[in-house]
């Protein structure tokens, strides 16, 4: 066997070696069990012991070659080769890519806001830090009004300390608080555009209150303002009505009952009754959990606070004296969504358990 020619063969094909596949096929190919070199020794037995000594001489100084040959190879690929050992598994299953699912409040949201879109409402958003003002006094609660309490606050401190009579005041507009409602984008709104206009503020609203299954510290309300000419509680009702079948996709029931808000004249809690059965047209495709869940039927339910705007807040913006009629309401997205999914408990929403997020 000509070793010298193989040595050569095998010098110039490790030179072409470009990775950890490139790399094992030469080793089977020149220190593998079958490889050339390998039947070489196999066949030296054959021959006298003095051949045997002289030609196994040479092929062991070839082995010595290759396998340092080997190391070498192996040594560069690993330090700067793009394709690290140990070598890729190509036969190897891809992993399986995780789906993931829209947060129900997410999805009820979205709902809502193309519903009120859809009747021409504009999209408006507020600041979560709200100002004592804009929030209470502005809205008719003034600091010792008896309905202040009906929402309990986070304060936060404040660096800074008021040092004159004029600050003390200004400092009523400068108190600073988590909202507890979106509400005062009313005022804020108000303040900047002039009537007609139609508005939605979807955000979150945060109350220091006990949690239990339906009050949590954090939540979302949807605010709505409509004002213009003429505008009366029965627009808002039609409004309502076509939203609601808009979101729960069955027939449902609205009525007013009297309730007090200082922002309002009068004031209205909105109740709903779902008459039917869930629509069927996709429940097919739905997951056994999803058709576990189940919209309460017949049972008037409230979803909102509402009423017509207080002349008090027209007043306060500089609109025109008895010009202008509108409705504001506010309702709560948790109670949409425990309404339209059957969700017994509002802490199942910020809990992270994704049992309940995958039924979605
Ligand atoms: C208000 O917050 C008024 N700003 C609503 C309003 C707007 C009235 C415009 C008139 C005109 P109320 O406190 O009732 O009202 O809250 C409205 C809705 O928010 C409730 O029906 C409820 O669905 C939701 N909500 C209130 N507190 C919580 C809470 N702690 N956890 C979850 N949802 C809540």
């Amino acid at each position: 066997m000509d070793l010298e020619r193989l040595k050569k063969e095998a010098k110039k094909e490790a030179f072409l070696i470009r990775d950890g596949f490139d790399l094992e096929r030469w080793r089977i190919k020149y220190l593998g069990r079958k490889s050339a070199l390998s039947l070489f020794f196999n066949s030296l037995s054959k021959l006298s012991l003095a051949k045997k000594r002289e030609q196994g001489k040479e092929a062991n100084a070839v082995r010595h070659f290759f396998a340092s040959l080997y190391k070498q190879k192996k040594e560069d690929l690993e330090n700067n080769s793009f394709f690290p050992l140990p070598l890729i598994d190509i036969t190897r299953p891809g992993e399986k890519i995780h789906q993931g699912y829209l947060h129900p409040l997410t999805l009820t949201l979205r709902k809502i806001i193309d519903s009120f879109q859809k009747m021409g409402f504009s999209i408006i958003e507020g600041p979560e830090i709200e100002t004592e003002y804009y929030n209470f006094d502005a809205l008719n609660i003034s600091a010792n009004h008896p309905a202040r309490e009906m929402w309990d606050t986070f304060w936060l401190k404040s660096k800074v300390k008021p040092s004159s009579r004029a600050q003390v005041e200004g400092s009523q507009k400068s108190k600073m608080l988590l909202r507890t409602h979106t509400s005062p984008m009313q005022i804020r709104y108000m303040e900047t555009h002039q009537p007609p206009f139609r508005i939605i503020v979807p955000g979150r609203c945060f109350r220091y209150e006990a949690t239990d299954p339906s009050h949590e510290i954090q939540f979302h309300q949807v605010e709505g303002l409509m004002v213009g000419k003429n505008i009366s509680l029965a627009n808002f009702k039609a409004v309502i009505e076509e939203v609601v079948k808009d979101i729960f996709k069955q027939r449902v029931l609205v009525r007013f009952r009297p309730s007090y808000f200082p922002f309002v004249a009068p004031g209205v809690e909105v109740d709903i009754k779902i008459r039917s059965k869930i629509e069927n047209k996709s429940t097919n495709e739905k997951s056994t959990n999803e058709k576990r869940l189940k919209i309460k039927e017949n049972e008037w339910l409230e979803i909102m606070g509402a009423g017509m705007v207080h002349p008090d807040l027209f007043r306060r913006v500089g609109y025109k004296n008895n010009c202008w009629q509108g409705f504001a309401f506010g309702l709560g997205v948790e109670r949409i969504t425990m309404i339209k999914y059957g969700i017994d408990d509002i802490r199942l929403f910020f809990g992270s358990d994704i049992r309940f997020l995958e039924q979605f």
